[in-house]
C-alpha cells in the first residue's frame, strides 16, 4: 500500500484538490492521507465542509494580516514532524500559493517526492502575479511529477527543462469540482434581488492589487453601474482585511451594488452560470468562466492563462481606471463584443483531471 499525502492551504487550491481527495480515496492500493496548512482559516473550512473532506492534519497557520515570512515560515516549522511521522511516498501540492512552495520545499529537504498538480503555468514575469510566479517556478524545480492542465502548460515544462516522462497532461481539477456544484434549479436570495437586471459579479484579492490598484478597479466599477440603470453588482470580498477595506470605502452606499461575505463554492459557481459578465484578478475564476461561456475582464498586468485568451472568453484590462471602465462598458453597450466572448470553450479539460492524476501514480509508485 502506498501512503499519499495532499497538502493545501486556501480557498483555491481547497477547490482543486478536493475532488482529488476523492479520487484517490476511492483507489484501493492508495492510502489518502489530507494534511491541510489552515493559510486560510474560514474560507479553507467552508470548501472543506462543501465536498465533505475531513483532514488528517491541520497545521493552522493563518493569523491576520500574515506576511509572506509568517506563512512560509511557519508550514516548514509545522509540517515536519506530519512528514516525519506519515513518511509518505509522495507529496501533491497545488498551484503557487506560499502553502505549495513551502510544502514542498519541506519534501524536497526531507527527500520526499513531490507531485504539483497545476504545474507549468508562467506570466515569466516574477512580479506578476506576485509571489506566485516565483512559487510555482520554484516547485516545478524539484518536482518529480508534474501534472500540467494543458499543453501550453506542458511546454513550458519541456523549455524549462523538465523531462517528458514526468509530464501528464490531465486538465485542471477545478473543472471536475465545476462539474458536482452548477445547477439549474439553485436559487439564492441575491439572484432574487439581481432578478431583472444584468448581473455582474466582482472579486479581487491578489496581492499586488491591494491599495491604489483595486481602489482604481472598484471605481471604475462603480462609475460603469451607476450609467447603466440595468446592472447589479454582487461583490464577495476576500477575508483580506486590506481588501475589505478598499471595498468599503469605494463600493458601498450603492443601491445596484451588494457587498457580500465570500461566497461558499457551490453558491459561486452557479452565481457565475448566472451571471451576465464577470471582473476579476483571480487565477481560478478565469479557468472556470470559459467553461460557463461568461466573459471575463482579468484586471491584472499579465496572466498565466493564455488559453482563455486564445478562445475569446478572457480579457486582460490591467488596472488603469480608465481602461477597465472603458472595456466594462463596452461589453455593456456593444452586443457584438459581447456575444464574441460569451461563448463557453473548453480549454481547461474535461472535467476529468483527478482520474488521470490517480491513474498516473498509480502506475509510477507501482
Ligand atoms: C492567498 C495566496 C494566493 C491565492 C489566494 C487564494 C499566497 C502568498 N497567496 O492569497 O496565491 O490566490 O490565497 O484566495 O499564498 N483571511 C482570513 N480568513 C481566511 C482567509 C484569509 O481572515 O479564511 C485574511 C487574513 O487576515 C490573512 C489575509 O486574509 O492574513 C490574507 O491571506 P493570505 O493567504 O496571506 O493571502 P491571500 O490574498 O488570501
Ligand atoms: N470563489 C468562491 N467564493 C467567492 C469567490 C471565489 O468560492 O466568493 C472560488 C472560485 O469559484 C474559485 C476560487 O474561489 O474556484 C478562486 O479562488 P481565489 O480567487 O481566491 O484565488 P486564485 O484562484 O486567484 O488563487
Amino acid at each position: 500500500m502506498k501512503t499519499i499525502m495532499l497538502v493545501f492551504g486556501t480557498r483555491s487550491e481547497a477547490v482543486k484538490m478536493c475532488p482529488l481527495v476523492k479520487e484517490l480515496k476511492s483507489r484501493g492500493g492508495i492510502k489518502t492521507v489530507v494534511c491541510v496548512t489552515g493559510q486560510h482559516r474560514q474560507m479553507l473550512d467552508r470548501v472543506l465542509a462543501a465536498f465533505s473532506v475531513r483532514p488528517d492534519y491541520d497545521l493552522s497557520v493563518m493569523k491576520t494580516d500574515q506576511t509572506l515570512f509568517d506563512i512560509t515560515a511557519t508550514v516548514m516549522d509545522r509540517i515536519r514532524p506530519v512528514l516525519e511521522q506519515v513518511r509518505p511516498d509522495a507529496v501533491l501540492v497545488q498551484g503557487d500559493t506560499s502553502t505549495t512552495f513551502a510544502a514542498a520545499l519541506a519534501c524536497f529537504y526531507m527527500r520526499i517526492p513531490v507531485g504539483h498538480v497545476e504545474a507549468g503555468l508562467r506570466t515569466y514575469d516574477i512580479d506578476a502575479p506576485y509571489p506566485e510566479e516565483f512559487n510555482r517556478q520554484a516547485v516545478s524545480i524539484l518536482s518529480h511529477f508534474h501534472f500540467a492542465p494543458t499543453e501550453l502548460a506542458k511546454e513550458n515544462l519541456l523549455r524549462e527543462g523538465r523531462r517528458a516522462e514526468t509530464i501528464y497532461v490531465t486538465g485542471n481539477t477545478v473543472i471536475d469540482a465545476l462539474r458536482t456544484t452548477v445547477r439549474a434549479d439553485y436559487t439564492h436570495p441575491e439572484l432574487e434581488w439581481a432578478a431583472g437586471s444584468r448581473l455582474v459579479l466582482v472579486t479581487a484579492h491578489r496581492r499586488e492589487s491591494l491599495g491604489e490598484p483595486m481602489a482604481r478597479m472598484f471605481r471604475a466599477v462603480r462609475r460603469v453601474v451607476d450609467e447603466h440603470p440595468d446592472v447589479k453588482a454582487v461583490c464577495p470580498i476576500h477575508m483580506n482585511p486590506a481588501a475589505r477595506e478598499t471595498a468599503a470605502a469605494v463600493l458601498s452606499g450603492h443601491g445596484r451594488i451588494h457587498l457580500t461575505e465570500p461566497l461558499d463554492v457551490p453558491d459561486f459557481h452557479n452565481f457565475m452560470a448566472r451571471s451576465y459578465l464577470i471582473l476579476t484578478d483571480s487565477g481560478g475564476v478565469q479557468e472556470e468562466a470559459p467553461t460557463l461561456g461568461k466573459p471575463v475582464l482579468v484586471m491584472r498586468s499579465a496572466t498565466e492563462r493564455p488559453e482563455g485568451i486564445a478562445a475569446g472568453t478572457l480579457r486582460l484590462v490591467g488596472t488603469d481606471e480608465e481602461t477597465i471602465r472603458r472595456e466594462f462598458t463596452r461589453l455593456l453597450d456593444d452586443k457584438t463584443a459581447y456575444d464574441a466572448m460569451a461563448r463557453a470553450v473548453n480549454p481547461y479539460g474535461d472535467g476529468h483531471a483527478c482520474r488521470r492524476i490517480a491513474d498516473a501514480l498509480e502506475k509510477v509508485l507501482g
